[in-house]
């Protein structure tokens, strides 16, 4: 995955598919419409202030050293918590290292659980870089379980920093016992690219009331490496991503979640177009093909057990940098993994024999003239690895039953292409488009502990691409929409929408290059009942101002949006690059009520919704400009408003980076 990422991105460099530009940072920043002043580059000053770059979320809850609750995203003020009970709380730190020549040479330590009790754990993952680099990847094992995906902001010369904080209470049984932790962030240093990412990672132990409760066991579905403090990945398709596993028999839950993300060729996979037109324009180099849909499956014993239509990640070098700075993308520091119930097939599982675990990304394969089939498998290249959550009944007792019945008919996709000639015949334009649905679903009855009843998990997903690529590739336009509802019948079930809009453009000065972009994309995504992964709500468990309305709330609602405009300037002469633009980004989350009518059919009526947490921030050429925080109706205060420092640079404006504000005023800090 990493020396390849790197390898394909000094191709890319060279001018292949234009919205298949992953972009290094930029060895400096400059303004141009505030200033005619160019920066010199220089060396780190690291008493000056770091641009603080970071992910819009909904806050979790910390444990201070004091041992005071807060409920935070980070970045900004907190919230103090209340305390409910006399919360024990500990922390530990996990790793300090700095990530430099870094292929092949993850950080390997150990961790022994802390000496306090606790029932819910929250990693504190905190980086800082300086120089030029491209963003990384980054994944936290303990042994051969993955327990979170990340990704790298791109450094500027002066510096960057972040927090991500991250509620891992699902990962609780493991946190109990003594783990090889293994960090795995495959980076380079050389002339050119300068930046070691230097990382901490704590953890925070505390205790605060029982939400549902985690998983008792966790198997991985992965490379199992850690023996030879090796990273757990698998990369598909290169890789068959199948373990054989042997289970306890005393299952009465069972869960799988899928790890994936694109790369190289696939990361901008949502561009890509269908395998027949990959060659439309030679001139410009063959696109990426196997079209722009993508499903990951997870097959037991060779049946297809449930899918996950993924989320379009895009990097911090994706697209134009200067649309995730110092706004990252939505989840580019905490990847998520959808959840397939395979509690179905427990009468399979718990009959004391091995059984296949293989994950599959697919792409489509199409004839050329507008049919296709689900490919089984894609370009190069998908991190991929998976998780087992088990719920376990008393020991002794034995889950029996009969099936699966599952009916997992193909998907039905509409393709249709068509490609524009200019007079002499050179193709100049590509238009197509990618619909795709599908609806699969599995039925058993199980005998548990609790009796007998019916497990059931079933999946109704849609999918559309519009792609238009004009001027022989170098303007192009993706609209995608992936949306869907996953049910279980064990009290859980999602609903989801995942609209993108990429536009961009692609010119050359001689041999300089410049990209516009727009990309417009949102992640909705309502939960009701029992997650493996938190949702975000169970953070607000313990906040007194909202414990008359919490024991009502059955799920939780994540709605957010970006919008983004930058343009990327590279000088090929001095070996320079510039990227500037503007995102806004708005979030809300909040509690869902649902009547109790759900059932194996369908999901329960929501009720009410009521707002925890809402966010609205624009950035402008690396400057927060605008940042509303409002957490349970009380308007907090941003941080990166409040920074001392920043006063003392308020009046200059010639950087990126200096052009803040005065504390707090919105008003005096919008400087045009
Ligand atoms: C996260 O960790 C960093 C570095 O260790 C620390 O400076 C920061 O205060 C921590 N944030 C929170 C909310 O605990
Ligand atoms: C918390 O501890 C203090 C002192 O140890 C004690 O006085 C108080 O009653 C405790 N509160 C609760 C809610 O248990
Ligand atoms: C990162 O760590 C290296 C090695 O310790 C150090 O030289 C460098 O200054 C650090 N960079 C930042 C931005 O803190
Ligand atoms: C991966 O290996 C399993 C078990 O050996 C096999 O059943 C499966 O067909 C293989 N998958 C692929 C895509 O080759
Ligand atoms: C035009 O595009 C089609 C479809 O991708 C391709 O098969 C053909 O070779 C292209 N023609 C030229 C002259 O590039
Ligand atoms: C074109 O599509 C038809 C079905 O519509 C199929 O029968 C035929 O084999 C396809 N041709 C090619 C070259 O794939
Ligand atoms: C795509 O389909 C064609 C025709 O069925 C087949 O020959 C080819 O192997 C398939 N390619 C992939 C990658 O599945
Ligand atoms: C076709 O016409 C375009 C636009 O005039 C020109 O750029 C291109 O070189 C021509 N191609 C050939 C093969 O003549
Ligand atoms: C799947 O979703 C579509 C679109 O929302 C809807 O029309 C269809 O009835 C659903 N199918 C099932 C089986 O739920
Ligand atoms: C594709 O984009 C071009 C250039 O903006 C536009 O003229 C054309 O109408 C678009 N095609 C479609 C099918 O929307
Ligand atoms: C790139 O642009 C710069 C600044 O406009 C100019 O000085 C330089 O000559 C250009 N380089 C090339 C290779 O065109
Ligand atoms: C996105 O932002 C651009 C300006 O940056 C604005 O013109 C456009 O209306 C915005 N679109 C939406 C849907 O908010």
């Amino acid at each position: 995955m990493g020396l390849q990422r790197f390898a394909w991105v000094a191709v890319i460099t060279i001018g292949f598919a234009v919205s298949s530009l992953a972009i290094d940072s930029t060895s400096t920043s400059i303004v141009p419409h505030l200033s005619s002043h160019t920066l010199q580059k220089h060396d780190v000053d690291l008493t000056a202030p770091l641009l603080q770059d970071f992910q819009v979320y909904p806050p979790v809850l910390i444990a201070s050293s004091n041992g005071s609750l807060s409920l935070t995203d980070g970045s900004s003020t907190t919230t103090d918590v209340a305390p409910v009970s006399n919360a024990t709380s500990c922390q530990e730190v996990l790793m300090v290292y700095s990530f430099a020549n870094s292929y092949g040479a993850p950080f390997v330590g150990n961790y022994t659980p802390p000496s306090c009790s606790f029932n819910r754990i929250t990693l504190n993952f905190t980086v800082t870089s300086a120089g030029r680099q491209f963003d990384r990847l980054g994944t936290l094992y303990f042994g051969d379980t993955e327990i979170w995906r990340t990704s790298t902001a791109e450094p500027t010369s002066i510096g960057i920093r972040w927090t991500y904080l991250k509620d891992v209470t699902n990962y609780l049984t493991l946190f109990q016992q003594q783990q090889k932790i293994i960090f795995d962030l495959g980076n380079l240093i050389n002339n050119i690219y300068t930046a070691p990412y230097n990382a901490t990672l704590t953890a925070s132990f505390f205790t605060a009331g029982d939400s549902d409760p985690p998983a008792d066991l966790i198997f991985p579905v992965s490379a199992r490496q850690s023996a030879s403090n090796a990273p757990s990945v698998f990369t598909f398709p290169v890789d068959n991503a199948t373990n054989t596993l042997t289970l306890p028999q005393n299952i009465r839950r069972a869960v799988f979640t899928i790890a994936a993300c694109g790369q190289a060729e696939e990361e901008f996979w949502w561009s890509n177009v269908l395998s027949s037109d990959t060659q439309t324009f030679p001139q410009t180099g063959a696109l990426y093909g196997f079209s722009p849909f993508r499903e990951l499956q997870l097959f037991i014993d060779g049946m297809l057990a449930g899918v996950a239509w993924p989320f379009p990640i895009i990097f911090t070098g994706g697209v134009v940098p200067g649309l995730w700075r110092p706004i990252v993308g939505i989840d580019a520091f905490d990847l998520r993994e959808d959840e397939i119930d395979i509690t179905p097939f427990l009468p399979l599982l718990c009959d004391g024999a091995a059984h296949s675990f293989e994950i599959r990304v697919s792409g489509i394969n199409d004839t050329g003239n507008g049919t296709g089939v689900l490919a089984e498998t894609v370009g190069s290249n998908w991190p991929v690895t998976g998780k087992i959550f088990l719920w376990l009944d008393p020991e002794g007792s034995v889950t029996t039953g009969s099936g699966p019945l599952a009916t997992t008919p193909d998907p039905v996709f509409q393709l249709s292409s068509s490609v524009g000639k200019l007079p002499n015949g050179t193709n100049e334009t590509l238009t197509y488009q990618v619909n795709a649905q599908r609806s699969i679903s599995f039925v058993s009855t199980i005998n548990t502990a609790n009796g007998s009843q019916t497990a059931s998990w079933s999946q109704n997903l849609t999918y559309s691409n519009f792609g238009n690529f004009t001027a022989a590739g170098n303007t192009q336009v993706n609209n995608q929409s992936t949306s869907g509802e996953d049910l279980s019948s064990l009290n859980y079930s999602r609903s989801l929408n995942y609209p993108l809009y990429a536009f961009s453009v692609y010119g050359t000065v001689r041999d300089n290059i410049t990209i516009f972009a727009n990309v417009l994309r949102g992640r909705d995504v309502q939960t009701i009942g029992q997650a493996v992964f938190p949702t975000g709500l169970e953070s607000f468990e313990p906040v007194e101002a909202v414990q008359n309305q919490y024991p009502a709330f059955q799920g939780s609602l994540l709605q957010t949006t970006q919008n983004g405009t930058a343009t990327y300037f590279s000088n090929q002469t001095s070996n320079t690059s510039f990227s500037f633009g503007t995102t806004v980004q708005d979030m809300v989350f909040a509690g869902v009520v649902t009547s109790d009518s759900g059932n194996a059919e369908s999901p329960p009526q929501v009720v009410s919704t009521s707002e925890l947490f809402r966010r609205h921030v624009e950035a402008d050429n690396s400057t927060v400009i605008e940042d509303d925080e409002t957490v349970i109706g009380h308007s907090i205060r941003p941080a990166h408003f409040n920074s001392p420092s920043m006063n003392d640079f308020a009046g200059s404006g010639t950087r990126s980076m200096l052009g803040r504000g005065p504390p707090g005023s919105k008003a005096a800090s919008r400087r045009k």
